[in-house]
């Protein structure tokens, strides 16, 4: 079922089943963390190498003493979770999607009447309790941030092996059920959601966060036609636990929007492999698809990706704006690609389109 309301009676019927009641959850209210200030180049060089001084690198995470803070809870200077404020009463629902870690389930607030997605993650046996903590902290820190155009975090509870993650509820489901559902969207549409794609993670940024999993998927669109960005910050760490039960490398799931810097696991991996991952959404928004898709073979895209000097072909329909805005994003030194706050003064975030646009035919593909 598509992650929309409906009527009370699909309503009822989303809730009848025998359902999971969490008893409390913990909602916290903390002011947010300082942006960081406008940066000069050099600062902004220094940020791509974050990977040192925010620790949302799933690499490492596990590395962290038992006890200890990441660093970005660290240098940010949040403080640790609040006590209680407020008791949720929530009663689960339908699946409204699942990912290759999760379930997502609707929940409804019995105290309120809002509702909710819980993510749900069930850990193998055998990940370390520690792992699983350090999981559940970095989703902590996330409820520090607020933005419209990202999806609200709101809280966390762990049952064993078992993580529930607590967010905002995104009514229309994301851009990739967009696109399978009306099919590729006019460049004015791009153009829209991009916009705000961009008003997201340039918020992200500038509190030192690197989303990481820049996808369609990740991209939720609420009713009113508002972008918010899923899955910031701890989704490569969740991959991580994951897999760690598995004995599976850490580069798992899709490659197509991989940065080339983030396939080499370089230590320049940062706020703008964010950009070519959105340049890449970008793409799949007016193509259907993200760059290389047809190449299947998981190697072999990141072959092409990461060790050749190819960056991903724009197509030729697109506006001159637009061509320039992705040659921004596909630069492959992630040095010379262009930041967030950059792309949103570009031109083809300002452009005004004919009526025609809306209408005209996009050729197929070669
Ligand atoms: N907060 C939310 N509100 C509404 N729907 C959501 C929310 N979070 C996720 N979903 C839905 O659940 C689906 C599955 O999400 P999930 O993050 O588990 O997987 P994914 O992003 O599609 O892929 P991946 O396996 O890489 O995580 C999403 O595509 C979206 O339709
Ligand atoms: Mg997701």
């Amino acid at each position: 079922m598509a992650g929309f309301g409906g009527t009370v009676d699909d309503f009822s019927k989303a809730f009848m089943s025998t359902p999971t009641a969490y008893s409390s959850i913990v909602i916290t209210n903390p002011d947010l963390p300082p942006p960081a200030s406008a940066s000069t180049r050099e600062e902004e060089n220094e940020g791509l190498l974050d990977n040192s001084s925010y620790k949302v690198d799933h690499l490492h995470v596990s590395q962290f003493p038992a006890g200890q803070q990441t660093q970005l809870a660290r240098n940010q200077t949040l403080e640790p979770p609040k006590p209680l404020q407020e008791q949720l009463f929530l009663k689960r629902g339908d699946i409204i999607g699942r990912g290759s870690f999760g379930t997502v389930y609707r929940c409804l607030d019995l105290k309120t009447g809002r509702m909710l997605a819980d993510k749900e993650f069930v850990f193998e046996t055998g990940v370390a309790d520690q792992q699983i903590a350090n999981a559940e902290r970095e989703i902590q820190i996330m409820q520090n941030l607020k933005h419209p155009n990202i999806v609200m975090y709101m809280g966390c509870q762990r049952d064993g092996n078992t993580l529930d993650v607590f967010q905002e509820f995104v009514t229309g489901g994301s851009i990739a059920r967009l696109l399978s559902n009306f099919g590729v969207f006019p460049e004015p549409l791009a153009q829209v959601y991009t916009h705000q794609i961009l008003e997201g993670l340039a918020y992200l940024h500038d509190h030192k966060i690197v989303h990481r999993d820049i996808k369609s998927a990740n991209c939720l669109v609420a009713g009113e036609g508002i972008v918010k960005l899923a899955d910031f910050g701890c989704s490569k760490t969740i991959e991580t636990v994951m897999s760690s039960g598995q004995g599976c490398a850490t580069l798992c799931g899709t490659p197509h929007y991989m940065a080339p810097e983030v396939i080499r696991q370089q230590r320049n991996v940062g706020r703008r492999s964010d950009i070519w991952s959105l340049g890449c959404t970008v793409i799949e928004m007016i193509t259907g698809k993200p760059p290389y898709a047809d190449i299947k073979n998981a190697t072999a895209c990141i072959f092409k990706i990461a060790s050749t000097n190819e960056t991903p072909p724009i197509p030729n329909f697109c506006s001159q704006e637009l061509t320039d805005f992705l040659r921004r994003c596909f630069v492959r030194d992630p040095l010379k690609r262009a930041t967030a706050r950059e792309l949103l003064q570009h031109p083809f975030l300002s452009r005004t389109y004919d009526e025609d646009w809306y209408t005209r035919e996009i050729p197929e593909l070669a």
